[in-house]
């Protein structure tokens, strides 16, 4: 079995989506690891630390993909959308593919990679339950976010974030409020409250009031009915615009009266929540700063442009698309473990071992052998339902590495 590893080719991508350290347990397990020249470079893994992993460093791309029985990817095409596609040629079919890929937002790209016979589990698709936490790359790439978020906005804000009693007299804390309590949001809630602010967070779910209050922030209490607003999987659902509206008016009083907002609100498949309207923008103090981090679907915000800097009225308006690539040893150490646990799950040794009774398995493949089989996938390309994840396409059990 062969796993190779290309470097990323999106532009100003700097995580790779294997580390030296999780090399050793892929060998162990009787596979080859190919990576591709300079792949970890950018987040600080070099070549020969990929040797002494005892992987194999390949320079040609082509080369790379057409050899491999897997291939991992911090961004498979839907998620690298221009440059990605350049690689399409250099797939076997029957390729499997472990990646991110952005299924449900560019879900006409899962048809491409179906189409050229490759086998994709979209790593955005892992459910949120327990037992797949260790391969939930939107956990630990929104953990990274979240915390990175405070850092822009502590670096943005002219105070600083604690409270400070000193000879030059007392210098109050900072005011931050995070809407949405999920992981991005609780992380940064517990940097807020590392770097000594006073924190205030919202969230649709009640469910989660507890676990803001057990990182030491209040939760504002706002008087709409929430009452189904959170799915099985724990993630929110789409509510309607009125209760959008009157969600923008409650909560433009919490938004004036703070420093920094940290806005994470997120519903998935669907465009950001407007939560933040330009009105509250204007009733927020000059020097404020609000971090958007859901500006990729549109954002929390309306004043908010993907991976631009607006200042309105003097409140500054952050919309980063790309945190987890500004901490990539990290963010890569962490994809690392979750696509190697992922391998894991659906290999023996080095055979393929595909157990669609497997919820994680199942839920998680989006293509086999020319089909798109993911529901949801399905759904948005307007395609009909297959009675079985794998019906119309043969079983998927026939991969067989070289
Ligand atoms: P999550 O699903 O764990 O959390 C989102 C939270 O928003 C949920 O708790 C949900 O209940 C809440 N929510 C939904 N609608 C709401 C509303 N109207 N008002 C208040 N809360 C609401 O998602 P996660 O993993 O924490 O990610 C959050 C966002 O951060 C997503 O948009 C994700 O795409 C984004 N993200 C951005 C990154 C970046 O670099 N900019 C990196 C990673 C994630």
């Amino acid at each position: 079995m062969i796993i190779s590893v290309p470097k990323e080719t999106y532009p100003g991508e700097r995580r790779v989506a294997l580390v030296p350290a999780s090399v050793p347990p892929l060998i162990k397990a009787g596979s080859r690891v190919q990576v591709e020249t300079g792949a970890g470079l950018p987040a600080g893994f070099t070549d020969n630390a990929y040797r002494e992993a005892s992987a194999e460093i390949v320079s040609d791309r082509h080369q790379l993909f057409q050899s491999a029985d897997i291939v991992f990817q911090v961004r498979a095409l839907g998620s690298n959308p221009h440059a990605g596609a350049a690689d399409l040629d250099s797939m076997r079919e029957g390729l499997v593919i472990i990646a991110p890929c952005d299924p449900l937002g560019n879900p006409a790209a899962v048809k491409q990679l179906a189409e050229r016979g490759v086998t994709l589990f979209a790593m955005e698709l892992i459910p949120r339950i327990t037992r797949a936490q260790s391969m939930d790359v939107l956990s630990s790439m929104a953990t990274i976010a979240g915390y990175k978020a405070v850092l822009l906005a502590a670096d943005r804000l002219p105070k600083m974030f604690p409270l400070m009693m000193t000879a030059a007299g007392t210098l109050t804390p900072a005011k931050v409020f995070v809407v949405g309590a999920g992981v991005a949001g609780l992380q940064a809630i517990a940097s807020s409250r590392r770097l000594g602010a006073v924190v205030h967070a919202y969230d649709v779910r009640p469910a989660v009031k507890e676990q803001v209050e057990s990182l030491g922030a209040k939760f504002v209490e706002v008087p709409l009915e929430t009452t189904g607003a959170e799915t099985a999987g724990g993630y929110a659902k789409q509510l309607g615009e009125e209760f959008y509206q009157k969600q923008r008016e409650l909560m433009a009083r919490t938004v004036a009266a703070s420093d920094v907002c940290i806005t994470t609100a997120a519903v998935p498949g669907k465009p950001s929540p407007r939560i933040i309207t330009a009105e509250a923008v204007h009733g927020m103090a000059p020097g404020s700063v609000i971090v958007d981090l859901a500006a990729e679907r549109g954002g929390n915000c309306e004043l908010t442009k993907p991976d631009q800097i607006v200042v309105e009225n003097g409140v500054t308006i952050l919309g980063p698309t790309n945190l987890p690539s500004e901490v990539p040893t990290h963010a890569s150490q962490m994809l690392a473990k979750n696509l190697t646990n992922f391998a894991k799950l659906i290999t023996r040794g080095s055979e393929f071992h595909l157990n669609l009774d497997d919820e994680i398995v199942r839920t998680t493949l989006a293509a086999t052998r020319g089909e798109v089989v993911s529901p949801q996938v399905r759904d948005l390309l307007g395609l009909p339902p297959l009675k079985t994840p794998t019906d119309g396409a043969p079983p998927v059990t026939h991969l067989v590495a070289k």
